[in-house]
């Protein structure tokens, strides 16, 4: 049998794809390609160009192929644009859900791993943030991602369709051969962009804030490789199979770095010194985000490989080299 990832042209889904084939699973792609790569895509998986509303579309791949379980990373990702166009982010991320859960259930696929975020905490009660922690999203992207997981947790107990959901922390870096990796449009991450700056695409990066109640007075973030990511949703994928229930974990490294102390460790992986300027806060960054993974690794069991910052970034900074342009699409 085969999984179906949604969203597999996508950063995050790409690499998992990746993953999921080394661990010998078959593997379809299905992706509308608006914010995904068709040069992300292995050549060698069958792809699907469809959109998750389209339930048509999702029937049909479910009638020609033995799927088994879906994960869903076809989501909209943007914090920011969220507040300025929130029924865009209702649209594809809760009515997408909405779709792709009717789907599941009139095809009897009963397993689904779902790409949350930490942005379901919001402004967090207390660090390390654990996955009982209250939930108060501070902008409409955080509130789409905790309605689909609502959305699969009444599904899960009325129709018995389990799900893994998946609260990422800071995704970053890229696969160790340079392949594949970030490519947003526009980009607003923090480690690619503060990467343009040695690129000689931006004169420099802009520290949002530092008046923050941190040591340095940046925003603190839990930077989380991208593999380590791709490896958890291998690990909730055998945890349903063995016959887990439907459960929700926080995915991070627990350890925090500032913006500075990105730009810092940027400036040694590259060997450039970074120009860096102070600009205002951006609305709705919490100053303090950092994860305890710990019911991941112990449940999942879950073992993260990148522990080391530098070695985040300079799997990031091969990508970029490699590919100034990101696929160039
Ligand atoms: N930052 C800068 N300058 C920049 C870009 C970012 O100082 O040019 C700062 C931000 O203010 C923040 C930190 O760098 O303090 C990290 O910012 P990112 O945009 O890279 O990541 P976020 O923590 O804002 O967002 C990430 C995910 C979101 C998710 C959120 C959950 O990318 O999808 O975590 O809290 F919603």
């Amino acid at each position: 049998m085969a999984v179906l990832v949604c969203g597999g042209a996508g950063y995050i889904g790409s690499h998992t794809v990746r993953q999921l084939l080394k661990a010998g699973e078959e593997v379809i792609i299905a992706d509308n390609l608006s914010k995904g790569h068709r040069a992300a895509i292995n050549p060698d998986v069958k792809f699907y160009e469809c959109d998750i509303r389209d339930k048509g579309a999702l029937k049909k791949i479910f009638a020609e192929n033995k799927i088994e379980a879906v994960f869903h990373f076809a989501a909209y990702i943007e914090a920011g644009e969220s507040v300025e166009l929130p029924l865009k982010y209702f649209n594809n991320n809760v009515y997408g859900m909405q779709i792709l859960l009717e789907a599941m259930t009139e095809c009897g696929i009963d397993k689904i791993i779902f790409s949350s975020t930490a942005a379901v905490y919001g402004e967090p009660e207390k660090i390390p943030i654990a996955e009982d922690d209250a939930t108060f999203p501070v902008n409409p992207y955080g509130d789409s991602k905790l309605i689909m997981e609502i959305m699969m947790r009444r599904v899960s107990a009325a129709q018995g369709v389990r799900f893994v959901s998946l609260r990422y922390f800071n995704a970053s870096g890229a696969s160790e051969d340079g392949s594949i990796g970030e490519d947003h449009h526009p980009e607003t991450h923090l480690i690619p962009l503060v990467l343009q700056v040695p690129l000689g695409k931006r004169d420099h990066i802009t520290i949002f804030g530092n008046d923050y109640p941190t040591p340095d007075g940046t925003c603190i973030r839990d930077y989380i490789h991208v593999l380590d990511l791709a490896d958890a949703h291998i690990c909730a994928l055998n945890y349903l199979r063995g016959g887990g229930a439907s459960n929700f974990f926080n995915l991070g490294s627990g350890q925090g770095f500032s913006v500075k102390e990105i730009i810092d460790a940027a400036e040694k992986v590259t060997g450039q010194k970074i120009k860096k300027e102070l600009g205002a806060r951006r609305a709705g960054d919490p100053a303090r985000l950092i994860a305890s993974s710990d019911k991941a690794r112990k449940i999942l069991k879950w073992a993260p490989q990148f522990d080391d910052i530098e070695k985040i970034i300079s799997t990031a900074w091969n990508w970029h080299t490699s590919h100034p342009n990101g696929y160039g699409d």
